[in-house]
């Protein structure tokens, strides 16, 4: 007899044997009576849940995340308190590619954290870009397709990235900043995170203000050039993640916001709830308010990373959604997905439920563990949880107009193309424009891309920078100026 434990089945009951079925004698048919077999065989085949309709292939880890600062004069939310000290999880993630594509591919990366606050679960899904490439919800599906792949040959295409793309001007920010080598980060640790939508703060008063999160790494931003991405083993980021964790060298990032008054945003020269936009730093400055670290490794990726959920309505109080049309289609996309995804009672597993206490008349329902007692139903007059109306007096401002499907009202200096072009022109080093061109370059030469389309492609670059737009050309063999 060793120390070893008996293996048992998954009811407890000790097993006989790990290598062989029950068969009639040792060369006869098998028996539906071996209970352990077909346990085996059947969970086997329920092993996965689906996979993550985008930012399928991911890893992640836990930190902590601790104000230095005092901003109470602008959310009164716990968390951001300073001397506060909140535990944390964050996911990392590619968008497009599946649950084994390779880490190191030319993606937006997700960059989803999810606070543990003595308030609930407050979750801040963001990417490492702070804008993106739409900003309505409605195109969201379409946007997603023509990144994923065709139909008819189940191949990933470009061709059909630059028709949705040169088809969706609003896109040429964003597409600019994937251009980039900022598209092919070196790891995890070597990029900024952002909240990417402007959100609603308010304080113990009342007053309002609208934020934007910036989390830039202390480690440096690092990317691969599209050569040295191509060359990567395609686990590196998890890879990179866990071992630096696993060896005490724990990455961290300076916490920042950029805060505009309430009223700033009626007249501001942008729409500042347009996702396509950043507040440019002079307008509104990155303020420190302090750092947040990760220290931690999952133990289990399946219980803890791959079964994380998180959803983008989770606020706690002090903070409050804005009228960002993209924003408000993901309040109710990801609880939605979770349903699907995990199950109804996803917020009881442990890696989601959160560390502050839970009373809800929500009950029942797939794998309820946690599950409410009574009463089970509200208003009761014995003694169960009641509302706090206080509350509904935070995330709230004044809106009126009719029911229509239109654009955004434009501000003085909104158009598709000024961002990207300052970026080009103000923001990126000789260096980085010639990767920019080099990496467009790749992308619309594929084989797939076809003759018709690569005018289109200079088009858009053009409406960016006349220059950018002729070196595209040039590198495409399209003609005229
Ligand atoms: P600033 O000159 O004040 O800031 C430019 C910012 O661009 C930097 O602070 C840095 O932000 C980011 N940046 C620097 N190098 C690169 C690069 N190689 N690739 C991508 N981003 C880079 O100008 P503005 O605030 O007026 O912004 C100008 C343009 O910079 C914007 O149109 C946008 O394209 C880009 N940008 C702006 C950000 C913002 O929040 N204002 C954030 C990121 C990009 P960071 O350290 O956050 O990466
Ligand atoms: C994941 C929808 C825009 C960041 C997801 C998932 C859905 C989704 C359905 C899968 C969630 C899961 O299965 O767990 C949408 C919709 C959007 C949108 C409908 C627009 C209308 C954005 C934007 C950002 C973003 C603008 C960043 C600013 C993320 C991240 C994840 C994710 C980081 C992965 C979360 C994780 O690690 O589990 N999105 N998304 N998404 N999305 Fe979005």
């Amino acid at each position: 007899m060793s120390d070893r434990p008996t293996t048992t089945t998954d009811a407890g009951i000790p097993a006989p044997s790990d290598a062989h079925s029950q068969s009639v004698g040792p060369n006869g048919p098998l028996l539906l009576q071996d209970h352990y077999l077909i346990q085996k065989m059947a969970h086997f085949n329920r092993e996965r849940v689906p996979e993550r309709v985008v930012h399928a292939k991911g890893g992640g880890a836990y930190g902590v995340l601790e104000i230095t600062e005092d901003v109470s004069q602008y959310t009164r939310a716990s968390l951001f308190q300073k001397g506060a000290r909140t535990e944390s999880l964050v996911r990392f993630s590619s968008v497009a590619g599946e649950l084994g594509s390779a880490d190191a591919g030319r993606d937006p990366r997700g960059f989803a954290i999810k606070f543990y606050t003595d308030e609930g679960n407050y979750d801040l899904v963001g990417n490492n870009t702070p804008i993106f490439f739409i900003r309505d919800p409605q195109k969201f599906s379409d946007f997603i397709h023509s990144q994923k792949r065709r139909a008819d040959n189940h191949l990933r295409d470009n061709n059909m990235q630059w028709d949705f793309w040169t088809l969706s001007p609003e896109s040429a920010h964003q597409v600019s900043l994937l251009m980039t080598d900022r598209g092919t980060p070196a790891s995890w640790r070597h990029m900024n995170g952002y909240g990417s939508h402007t959100f609603l703060w308010y304080n113990a008063a009342g007053e309002k203000f609208w934020v934007k999160y910036h989390f830039k790494t202390e480690q440096g931003i690092r990317n691969f050039t599209a050569e040295e991405a191509d060359a990567q083993d395609p686990d590196v980021h998890i890879r990179d993640l866990y071992e630096a964790i696993k060896r005490g060298d724990h990455p961290s990032w300076t916490v920042q916001v950029q805060i505009m008054p309430f009223e700033d945003a009626a007249d501001y020269r942008f729409n500042p709830f347009d996702l396509t936009k950043v507040w440019p730093h002079a307008d509104y400055p990155p303020i420190t308010i302090g750092r947040w670290t990760l220290n931690r490794n999952p133990e289990n990726y399946f219980a803890e990373i791959e079964q994380a959920a998180f959803e983008p309505a989770n606020l706690v109080p002090g903070i409050g959604a804005s009228p960002d049309k993209m924003l408000q289609g993901r309040l109710f996309s990801y609880p939605d997905t979770h349903r699907y995804r995990i199950g109804p009672n996803y917020l009881q597993l442990p890696v989601n439920r959160p560390k502050a206490p839970v009373h809800t008349y929500n009950k029942d329902g797939g794998m309820a563990y946690y599950n409410s007692g009574d009463p089970v139903y509200a208003p009761n007059s014995v003694g169960g949880p009641v509302a706090d109306p206080a509350l509904w007096t935070g995330d709230t401002y004044g809106v009126a107009g009719e029911i229509v499907r239109s654009a955004y009202t434009l501000h003085r200096e909104d158009d598709d193309y000024g961002q990207a072009r300052t970026l080009w022109e103000k923001v990126l080093s000789d260096v980085d424009r010639d990767h920019m061109v080099h990496n467009i370059l790749i992308h619309a030469n594929a084989p797939e891309v076809t003759g018709d389309m690569k005018p289109r492609v200079v088009e858009y670059w053009r409406n960016v920078d006349k220059d950018l737009g002729d070196r595209v050309a040039r590198g495409l063999g399209v003609n005229g100026s």
